[in-house]
């Protein structure tokens, strides 16, 4: 029998899918090629997640794309990705490199669009698919199905055509109501859910009066918005049944803590990545497993929703 005394544990199970920790790296922080999916496997994570993939190649926005605003990043990248072909033969490789599994980010302009790039990856060895309906700054995709419970109900539906596997279902915080979308995404047969994705932003130079992002508008992450993400989150924790992976502005161990402790069950780091590089993770593990022990909690999902 495990004592309080023992390493407390860290392993966790996402729908049928067990993990040796909840830690992730967020949608579109590394993830484009086997490459870096495996560079992210080895910093320890439970899971990786690959950048969001879409039906055809995209080039993205012109440059600027992202901006350094203060307690944060505002980017605009506009989802450049080389399409569903390119990315299968990226994550076959990927899935050959480690055993770590692999979330496969996924968007479209059209619910059909989700259903083909699912189908497309679902015989590879992805462990599931998050359905990325939240991006701010790309017309006609993300957050304009993020924003209507009726077209992200469809998406999910598209997507469970293609796959049996679990479906996580990013959600945007740019709605009045995150709980309905959420819900919306529960009733359609979504596995978990990710809260959230970036907050529509933008900077404006003063000394030419023209706002700084190619894109104009862009969205906001890191610590900035780590208090909204976290009022999500335990928002959402008392209003649906699934899971949530939380996400938004986590950059140490405590910030892992107090995401857990509002109700996500896994964790997702994305700017944090950029500003510390791939050592956040293994301080966040060790950080998370120093305060079970401190407190004398045998697992880490022990802390999940502990603030209610
Ligand atoms: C440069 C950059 C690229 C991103 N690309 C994606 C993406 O492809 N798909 C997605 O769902 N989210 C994307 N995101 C959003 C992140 O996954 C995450 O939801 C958000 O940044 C909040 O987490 P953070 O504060 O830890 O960065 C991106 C964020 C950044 C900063």
């Amino acid at each position: 029998m495990r004592t309080p005394r023992e390493a407390p544990c860290l392993t966790v199970e996402l729908a049928s899918v067990r993990l040796k920790n909840p830690l992730m790296n967020a949608a579109g922080i590394l993830g484009l090629t086997a490459y870096s999916l495996k560079r992210l496997a080895d910093a320890g994570l439970g899971a990786v997640v690959t950048k969001s993939y879409g039906l055809k190649p995209r080039a993205g926005h012109a440059n600027p794309t992202i901006v350094q605003v203060e307690g944060g990043l505002l980017n605009s990248m506009g989802l450049p990705n080389p399409g569903v072909e390119a990315a299968a033969s990226e994550l076959k490789e990927a899935v050959a490199m480690t055993d770590t599994p692999i979330v496969a980010s996924i968007f479209g302009f059209k619910p059909e669009d989700f259903e083909v790039v699912a189908k497309r990856l679902d015989s590879l060895k992805v462990a599931a698919f998050e359905v990325n309906v939240s991006c701010p700054h790309v017309k006609e995709v993300g957050v304009e199905i993020g924003q209507k419970k009726e077209a992200l109900a469809e998406v999910v539906k598209q997507v469970r055509r293609a796959t049996k596997k679990p479906i996580i279902v990013k959600l945007s915080p740019n709605v009045a109501q995150i709980t309905e979308m959420a819900k919306a995404a529960q009733d359609s047969g979504a596995e978990a859910v990710t809260a959230i994705n970036t907050l529509k932003a933008m900077a404006i130079d003063i000394e030419t009066g023209a706002p700084i992002l190619a894109g104009v508008f862009g969205g906001l992450s890191g610590p900035a918005i780590k208090p909204i993400a976290v009022r999500c989150v335990y928002e959402l924790f008392k209003e649906i049944q699934i899971p949530i992976i939380g996400c938004g502005g986590i950059s140490n161990w405590e910030d892992a803590v107090e995401f857990m402790m509002a109700g996500a069950s896994f964790l997702q780091v994305g700017t944090a990545v950029m500003f510390k590089d791939l050592a956040v993770f293994g301080e966040i593990l060790h950080g998370l497993r120093d305060y079970l022990k401190k407190k004398g909690l045998r697992s880490v999902e022990e802390l999940v929703g502990r603030a209610h």
